[in-house]
Parts: C-alpha cells; structure tokens; sequence
C-alpha cells in the first residue's frame, strides 16, 4: 500500500475484474458446448423455395395431409395474405404431425394455439415442426406477424379427432 504507481489496482475492483473474466469464460463455455456438442442451435431454415412459384410446383401446390404410415403425418401449410391452406385439417389422436410451411407473398406467423408449436413464416424459406397430439380437441393456428388489414382474422383449425 505504500506504493502510488498508476498499476496499482484496489483488491475489492480486482476481484470484480476476475469474476467478470470468470463469467465471460463460464458463459462462452457453456455456449460452446450447447452449440456443438448438445446441437443446440438458433433455427435455420430447413429448406429454400421460390415464393414466386412454390403456390404452383411441389408439395405447397397441393397443400394438407399426407398420411406416412399410420398416425405419422406430414401437413404441408402455404401462408398468404390472409389465409392459410389449407384452412382445416383432421388426424386422430396420438397422432405425429410434422409441418412444412411457407409463404408465397410476406412474412407470417403460425403459432398453434395450446402447444408450444411457434413459428415465423418467412417467404422463400421453410419452417420444419414435429409435434404429437396426445389430447383430442380443437387446435387453431393463427398468424403472430402483422400482415396487414386481415392479419387478426389470419387463422385455421386442427381438429385432433379422439
Ligand atoms: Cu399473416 Cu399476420
């Protein structure tokens, strides 16, 4: 304490300046294994297409259900302003539905009323969903981007038959 050099650092602001070192390594180690080692990553798209023509080639110009094998489904969803198709679906109950949807014109949401299924939908990309209906009932799916004047009225229903 004698010493009045400009390096000297008071105790209580050096420890602080170690926890701080300390945090960032914790958290760019935790964020390291997450990302590769648990595969926890932000979403990606999980496929591209042409908002310009999906709503004429593909899977999207027939959008709905295909049934896979029994109770495995794929529900392909085309986005636009304002609907969605298709409007209705139905599987039975126990069902495991993986959902492939895009937009044609701007971006959208689809949020499935009751689980934690929550998407944007972002034309010229993919949005890929597994989910399993394990209660009969109701489920609508609306739309969570401001789309515009018909935004609110923006929705559909699946019906998870028991
Ligand atoms: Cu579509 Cu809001």
């Amino acid at each position: 304490m004698t010493s009045k050099s400009s390096m000297h650092i008071d105790p209580y602001e050096r420890n602080w300046i170690i926890i701080s070192i300390v945090l960032l390594v914790t958290f760019a180690t935790v964020v390291g294994v997450a990302g590769f080692a648990f595969g926890i990553q932000v979403p990606s798209p999980e496929q591209r297409v042409d908002p310009r023509t999906v709503a004429d080639e593909g899977p999207w110009a027939d959008p709905g259900l295909r049934e896979l094998s029994p109770g495995k489904y794929e529900a392909y969803i085309l986005a636009q302003t304002w609907v969605y198709m298709p409007r209705e679906m139905s599987v039975p109950v126990g069902s495991e539905v993986t959902f492939y949807i895009t937009s044609k014109d701007v971006q959208h949401g689809f949020k499935l009323q009751d689980t934690n299924l929550n998407v944007q939908v972002v034309p010229g990309q993919v949005s890929k969903l597994t989910i399993t209906f394990d209660e009969a009932g109701d489920y609508n799916y609306i739309c969570t981007e401001y789309c515009g004047a018909g935004h609110a009225a923006m929705f559909g229903t699946l019906h998870v038959e028991p």
